[in-house]
């Protein structure tokens, strides 16, 4: 048996193997933002989009994905195209070792095609999730809000 979804854009077809996880899965295809941290949906750092919300890979069936929008990081940024909230988390040092980054972009993604309004609260609601060892989280939220507040045309006071 098969499922068919769409990954980053393309329609993919992949077997129905009892247990697989999207996290091997995407491991397997070579979707290296999306880190193995926890395994076990604590950590955040293998967060993915599905129909636009962010989800733990680590805890996603692949049987469960017929029929969905599946996105990583590598859909709407990379090597050579920054998006702009990548861009302010470079500005604002909120990236040590990276490991959780890609993770925490993928929460604000999500958080940003959502309906809540971008508050410092949402902003720090989206970013639960998301462990980091290194950095923290003053500046990625520090980033975050700088972000909203250039979209917004407003004057950001850390
Ligand atoms: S590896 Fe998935 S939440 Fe930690
Ligand atoms: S920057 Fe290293 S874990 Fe967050």
């Amino acid at each position: 048996m098969k499922i068919t979804f769409t990954l980053n854009g393309k329609r993919v077809t992949a077997e129905k193997e009892p247990g697989r996880l999207l996290l091997e899965y995407l491991r397997a295809e070579e979707l290296h933002s999306v880190k193995y941290g926890c395994g076990h949906g604590e950590c955040g750092s293998c967060a993915v989009l599905i129909n636009d919300k962010a989800y733990n890979a680590c805890l996603i069936l692949m049987h469960t994905l017929g029929g969905k929008r599946v996105e990583t990081l590598e859909s709407f940024g990379g090597h050579q195209s920054l998006t702009a909230l990548q861009e302010v988390f470079l500005d604002e040092g909120a990236i040590q070792c990276g490991y959780c980054t890609p993770g925490m972009l993928v929460s604000l993604e999500a958080l940003s095609r959502g309906s809540k309004p971008l508050t410092e609260d949402s902003i720090r609601e989206a970013l639960a999730g998301n462990l980091c060892r290194c950095t923290g989280y003053v500046k990625p939220v520090v980033a975050a809000r700088k972000l909203k507040s250039a979209n917004q045309g407003e004057h950001y006071i850390p």
